[in-house]
């Protein structure tokens, strides 16, 4: 399933960010913001159990998250995103994955993995702005479903329709979460309109 998650201020934070003009420190706070608001979006679904609790007042049957949530951040580029989601859900832990695209042949190199204990029972989120041919989430994807991930999620904040199908065709029962679809890749595998580098705009590298 892929869910293009419209809002007028998802739609205004991005143009900011997409403007060639946008300095490090707004599209870091623009990524983190709107990274808070698909927060909400992807974490509608989330199983709850049953729990008694005692309020200052009385006792009470109520319920809580039932299970443990791994957002799984991409290096670099999916740091970005990693505060303004796990802001917002508390029992949240980190996993990390870096992978690097190749310039010429655009496949990723993996160069680091790094999980809690829980990933094989926890829905697991794994977060990257770009969605470009599709290979570094094919990658990770891959990679956590050899940890015993099941219920997999992924959230980007610009995809592509290359990238979308890439990922829809190697992993069919894996969510997908865009703040925007845009148009196609250029001949260098850039997302068109697209933002750029996203991990060279959010680290100021080049
Ligand atoms: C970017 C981006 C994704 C990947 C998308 O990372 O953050 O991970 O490219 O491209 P794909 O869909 O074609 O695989 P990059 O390799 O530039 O690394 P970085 O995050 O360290 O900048
Ligand atoms: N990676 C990026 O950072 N941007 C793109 O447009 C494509 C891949």
């Amino acid at each position: 399933m892929l869910k293009v998650l419209e809002h007028p201020l998802i739609t205004h934070k991005l143009t900011q960010m997409r403007r060639k003009e946008c300095g490090t420190k707004d599209f870091r706070a623009n990524l983190d913001e709107i990274a808070g608001l698909m927060a909400y979006e992807i974490s509608r679904d989330l199983p709850l159990r049953t729990v008694d609790i005692e309020t200052p007042v009385s006792p009470y049957t109520t319920k809580e998250l039932a299970k443990d949530i791994v957002l799984v951040p991409i290096l670099r580029a999916g740091l970005g995103m990693v505060n303004g989601i796990a802001n917002l859900i508390p029992t949240v832990k980190i996993a990390h994955i870096g992978l690097y695209r190749d310039e010429e042949t655009l496949e990723p190199h993996t160069y680091f993995e790094k999980y809690p204990k829980n990933v094989k029972d926890a829905v697991v989120m794994i977060v990257d702005p770009m969605l470009a041919t599709g290979g570094s989430a094919n990658a990770a994807i891959d990679m956590v479903k050899k940890q015993g991930a099941k219920n997999i999620r992924l959230v980007c904040l610009v995809g592509a329709p290359e990238g979308v199908k890439a990922v829809e065709e190697a992993h069919p029962e894996v969510d997908i979460y865009l703040a925007a679809l845009d148009e196609k890749l250029n001949e260098h595998g850039y997302i068109v309109p697209g933002l750029g580098d996203a991990g060279d705009r959010i680290f100021g590298t080049k």
